[in-house]
């Protein structure tokens, strides 16, 4: 019978722990099979614009603490994991998923592929291409004023300067940082996501390039008594609920 947690289980027990105890430590090979699964995490056209830094070394953790303004839950932690995203990798992803679906489709000419084919081929290699291309920012307006004409005409991808891919990755990240939590909670571990840190240093010590961006630190161990800063606290539910 496995002991993990259901997956409500886990996201009840998880809470962002500020002290772990220092005497129970965490097995790395856990937390690397937790990152293994926060990396299905649902993702936009499955780029995949994301990395993951895990930090085992207490020496490399007692260098970040400084980094996350020696908040509590990085002095303590156990582990980090820093979760990065990497916009600047677009076209080495879209080669990624074009190679791919070669692999998904045997060669024809272009005549005798499906619509199913001709469409993603399209997806991957004009669609993907229109919204990641920028030139320093400026290419992105240029765009916007396109798509707000067609728009007028009918509904339309909007989201296509260089401020909105960003989100874009920044949300997929997101969403892995949480199927990382989560998993983390359901084998009893606990977690901290920190975005209070000097993402500059931070990407200076793990020698990230400019086009990398850091999303969130999240710390890991085992929870001190002492470790959750008080109950849970929500809005109620029926004030940020609304059935349409
Ligand atoms: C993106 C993000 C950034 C956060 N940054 C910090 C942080 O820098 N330091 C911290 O102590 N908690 C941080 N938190 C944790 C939140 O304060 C916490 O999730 C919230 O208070 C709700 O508590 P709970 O996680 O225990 O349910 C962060 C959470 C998120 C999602």
């Amino acid at each position: 019978m496995s002991s993990e947690k259901t997956v409500s289980e886990a996201i009840k027990y998880r809470r962002s722990v500020r002290i772990y105890n220092a005497e129970k430590p965490i097995d790395t090979k856990t937390v690397k099979e937790c990152i293994e699964l926060a990396a299905l995490a649902p993702n936009s056209s499955n780029m995949q614009l994301w990395e993951f830094y895990h930090i085992t070394s207490k020496a490399t953790i007692a260098k970040i603490a400084p980094y996350c303004f020696n908040q509590n839950a990085a002095k303590t932690a156990q582990e980090l994991v820093i979760f990065v995203t990497r916009k600047d990798l677009w076209k080495k992803r879209v080669q990624s998923n074009l190679k791919m679906i070669d692999g998904l489709f045997p060669p024809v000419s272009k005549e005798k592929q499906s619509s199913r084919e001709k469409v993603i081929r399209n997806y991957y290699g004009k669609i993907i291409p229109f919204a990641y291309a920028d030139f320093f920012g400026i290419l992105g307006y240029l765009k916007l004023l396109l798509v707000s004409v067609i728009g007028i005409f009918k509904p339309i991808y909007r989201q296509v300067k260089n401020s909105d891919m960003r989100i874009v990755a920044h949300k997929t990240c997101g969403l892995a940082a949480e199927n990382f939590m989560v998993s983390m909670a359901a084998k009893g571990y606990d977690t901290c996501p920190m975005e209070g840190s000097d993402t500059l240093r931070v990407k200076r010590l793990l020698g990230l390039p400019f086009g990398a961006e850091i999303n969130m630190i999240v710390s890991c161990g085992i929870r001190d008594e002492k470790g959750v800063y008080g109950d849970r606290f929500r809005i109620p539910f029926e004030e940020v609920y609304k059935e349409v």
